[in-house]
């Protein structure tokens, strides 16, 4: 697909490459700060949240490791059903450290509250999360995320990592997804 055609099929952007780049730089450097006395390792969640771990990771002075997990919920289509599987586990052992969770999209959250649970059982010395964007939906349950980029209206929302069909992840910005494309 080549850019111009992603662009077509937007409804409208909701976040600038701009707004992303500063509000990443504020969040590193609240982890920066927050861990400054303390080793933590950035665990990634694939695919969507690609684009935010390679740029909060080098956006932070201190120097990390990161690690990656990939799950889904079963279901299909636009919506999550709760019940999560591994796709890809974790490569380190986390028993005894700090871990920060880096996640794009907290809409149900159902992804989120399980993620945590299930890292918290192997032992690890702290579990918290960082989340780049939340839908209202995510707002009224109990997921703790210590650091937010952005609240977002409740909108089909792709680029930065975030796809529809694969597609749109390497959009620079934020956007709504134009109906007519989902509703097809
Ligand atoms: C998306 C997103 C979160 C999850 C959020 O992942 O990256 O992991 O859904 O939804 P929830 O709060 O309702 O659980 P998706 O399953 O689309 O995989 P992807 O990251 O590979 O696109």
């Amino acid at each position: 697909m080549r850019a111009d055609d992603a662009h077509a099929d937007l409804a409208h952007v909701l976040l600038t490459q701009e707004q992303i780049a500063q509000r990443v730089q504020e969040l590193a450097q609240s982890v920066d700060e927050d861990y400054k006395d303390d080793d933590v390792l950035l665990v990634g969640v694939l695919k969507g949240a690609v684009m935010l771990m390679a740029d909060l990771a080098r956006a932070m002075s201190k120097p990390v490791q990161m690690d990656w997990m990939a799950v889904s919920s079963y279901g299909s289509g636009t919506r999550s059903s709760g019940v999560v599987r591994i796709l890809k586990d974790l490569d380190i052992d986390i028993a005894g450290r700090n871990v920060l969770i880096v996640e794009d999209i907290l809409d149900s959250g159902l992804t989120l509250s399980w993620l945590i649970g299930n890292l918290r059982s192997r032992g690890a010395k702290s579990v918290e999360v960082l989340c780049l964007l939340r839908k209202p939906s995510a707002v009224k349950i109990d997921v703790p995320v210590r650091y937010l980029g952005f609240d977002i209206p409740n909108e089909f929302v792709v680029g930065y990592g975030l796809d529809y069909s694969e597609n749109y992840r390497t959009l620079t910005c934020v956007a709504a997804l134009s109906p007519h494309i989902y509703q097809a």
